[in-house]
């Protein structure tokens, strides 16, 4: 990789490359992931859904199904918009949860990473204002960067974004959009309150400055009260990010964007530019494996298998970790949020903890402005008990044995 990177810096020197391709960094979590790939090393540090529980066999029947019935479509180019029946599907699903739209608001993307850049491409240029949570999901501060934001953080605690705060900000700096993820956050695993949506929603309208809710957890609540999606509160400001990555697979790259149907308007020219249209096959997996029955069913099996390892990880973490050491219990999603007792640097840690056969993210990782480098984030998902309870007690040690 060195001889790689060498190589890298001495193209840039003598081709004209973009001020973007020279100076983005490539992602932290991919370098983390390597680094964790060593035989040996237990990951709590990637996103990435439980793999045993992709529903394989399922997936191949729709395979042939959509060979079967939309063999030609699925092959041929396609609208701009996506998969018809697909946006339907989306768009009675989001009814189901409250937020009245029609499939004229859906636009179909290559996950909710590609709407974060669609986003991007619509809002923003150099020196336009972000207002992000703090923390935030570092792949939305990766997306928007290449179109040069200035990204401005807005105070949270336990119930998520607040409001006052909001607000202060929203006059002082006139962002062209706040970005948020309601539903238990990457990387803290916490939610916006459906106070604190309300007071959002409400700031939102009075100074016209749209909410984007980046929403991949959403139907991943194991445990707690159900939350008044943002989009239902307000469904003129607010633009939701919707996926199949963490309630189906990654690896079929379809998401959304939701919104109303004169911004989808300007949202389906940025799509076209960027790869015309999404997909057209896996799309159409996606909808037959819906239309035979099994999206609801899926989501249960995942939600019941998650909610088993965030107890046993917090089981785990009760039982072995430092005392001083704190966390958060989301009620979904996949990730837990640890901060470390004193001053102790989790980033400067990392490499003994790799050393010690554990892998995390380093929370400072997650923040636009000022990083709290004590926190860190754990994927509880992606590992068997044994693995759970093992990586739990290396990492115990770690951080007991870190000064
Ligand atoms: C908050 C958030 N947004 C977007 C994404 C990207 O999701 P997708 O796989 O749909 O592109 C992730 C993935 O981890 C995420 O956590």
């Amino acid at each position: 990789m060195g001889e790689i990177n060498k190589n890298v810096d001495a193209l840039v020197d003598e081709w004209q490359f973009s001020r973007n391709a020279r100076e983005l960094q490539s992602s932290i979590i991919r370098e983390i992931l390597k680094d964790s790939s060593k035989p040996g090393v237990i990951n709590f540090g990637g996103g990435l859904p439980a793999p045993e529980l992709f529903p394989v066999e399922k997936i191949r029947k729709a395979c042939l199904d959509v060979m079967d019935k939309h063999a030609v479509s699925a092959l041929q180019y396609g609208l701009t918009t996506g998969v018809k029946e697909l946006r339907e599907l989306i768009a009675s699903r989001m009814r189901k949860q409250g937020v009245e739209v029609t499939t004229e608001c859906i636009q179909i993307t290559g996950g909710a990473q590609q709407g974060l850049d669609i986003v991007g491409r619509a809002f923003l240029e150099s020196d336009s204002v972000v207002l992000t949570e703090t923390p935030t999901y570092l792949g939305a501060l990766q997306a928007f960067s290449f179109y040069r934001p200035k990204f401005v953080s807005v105070e949270t605690d336990n119930d998520g974004i607040i409001p006052d705060d909001v607000e202060e900000k929203m006059k002082k700096y006139k962002p062209r959009f706040i970005y948020v993820v309601a539903n238990f956050q990457n990387p803290t695993g916490r939610c916006i309150s459906n106070k604190r949506r309300e007071a959002l929603v409400e700031i939102a309208r009075k100074y016209r400055c749209p909410i984007i809710d980046d929403n991949p957890y959403g139907e991943l609540r194991f445990s707690g009260q159900h939350l008044t999606p943002l989009k239902a509160i307000g469904p003129d400001i607010v633009i939701e990010l919707g996926t199949f990555s963490k309630i189906i697979s990654p690896g079929l790259r379809i998401g959304w964007i939701c919104s109303q149907p004169s911004v989808q308007t300007i949202i389906e020219r940025m799509k076209q530019a960027c790869d015309l249209h999404s997909n057209s096959f896996t799309q159409y997996v996606i909808y037959e494996f819906a239309a035979a029955g099994h999206l609801d069913p899926h989501i249960e099996t995942v939600r019941k298998a998650y909610s088993e390892r965030r107890d046993f990880m917090v089981g785990m973490m009760k039982k072995h970790f430092p005392k001083g050491t704190t966390w958060t219990e989301p009620e979904g999603g996949l990730f837990l949020w640890v901060k470390v007792a004193g001053n102790l640097s989790t980033s400067a840690m990392l490499k003994d903890a790799i050393a010690a056969g554990i892998a995390y993210v380093p929370g400072k990782f997650f923040y636009s402005e000022k990083a709290d480098d004590t926190t860190m984030r754990l994927n509880f998902c992606n590992a068997t008990n044994a693995n759970i309870e093992e990586g739990i007690k290396r990492l115990a040690k770690v951080i007991a044995s870190a000064k």
